[in-house]
């Protein structure tokens, strides 16, 4: 039988700095549940086709996904927001992402992101700060559904959700998966790449 070989990802192309970087956190994204490389990269397109200018993360980590949005909103002069409540993993990641990308402004925040996400709001309704137009969630899969209902409430319309894990995690993000589907403000699509992703835009 003839075999398929079409090559899958063509990434973006860094300079070697941040190549050797995303190199060796790839080498240990076991350790640290990071995305895979097809995964980063589609979320790195997305920020960029949706010109996404506030971006926000749920899961840090050591910074590998960070990394790729980061570069992004290089292309698309944004900003990054993103929250862990695991202050080694974050101090890691703001490491590299000083060395990646110095120039984008970043707000690391740490704590549980059920509580982070509800002061993000208060600041919001308080007009202290601007409406998110894409949201990047990748924690506590039991938790993906609170997450959402604040996300909703922060994300500007036409806005993108994009979540990790939905295949891997299926029992845990179900109900999220069933939110979504349910949602006529939204429109959804699983995608079958790494962990299993949703992307949801909001109408
Ligand atoms: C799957 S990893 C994130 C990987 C990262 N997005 C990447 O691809 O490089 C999930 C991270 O979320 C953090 N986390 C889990 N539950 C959390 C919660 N309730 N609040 C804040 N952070 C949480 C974990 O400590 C972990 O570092």
């Amino acid at each position: 039988m003839e075999t398929c070989e079409i090559k899958k990802v063509n990434t973006a192309y860094f300079d070697d700095e941040v190549e050797e970087i995303l190199s060796s956190l790839e080498r240990t994204r076991c350790e640290f549940w990071n995305l895979d490389r097809a995964s980063a990269n589609f979320l790195n397109m997305l920020i960029k086709i949706n010109n996404s200018k506030n971006v926000l993360e749920i899961g840090t980590s050591n910074g590998y996904s960070g990394i790729w949005i980061l570069k992004a909103l290089e292309e698309t002069k944004g900003k990054l927001t993103t929250i862990e409540f695991w202050e080694k993993r974050q101090s890691i990641a703001r490491k590299n992402f000083k060395i990646c990308a110095p120039n984008v402004p970043l707000e690391p925040k740490i704590g549980s992101a059920i509580v982070v996400l509800q002061d993000l709001e208060e600041e919001i309704n308080a007009l202290k700060r601007e409406k998110f137009d894409f949201v990047f969630i990748d924690a506590n899969k039991k938790e993906y559904v609170e997450y959402f209902e604040i996300a909703d409430r922060i994300l500007k319309s036409g806005g993108i959700i994009l979540a990790d894990n939905i295949l891997t995690h299926y029992e845990k993000t179900l109900p999220y998966v069933n939110m979504l589907f349910s949602d006529k403000n939204y429109q959804s699509q699983i995608i079958e790449m790494g962990a299993g992703m949703m992307i949801s835009r909001k109408n």
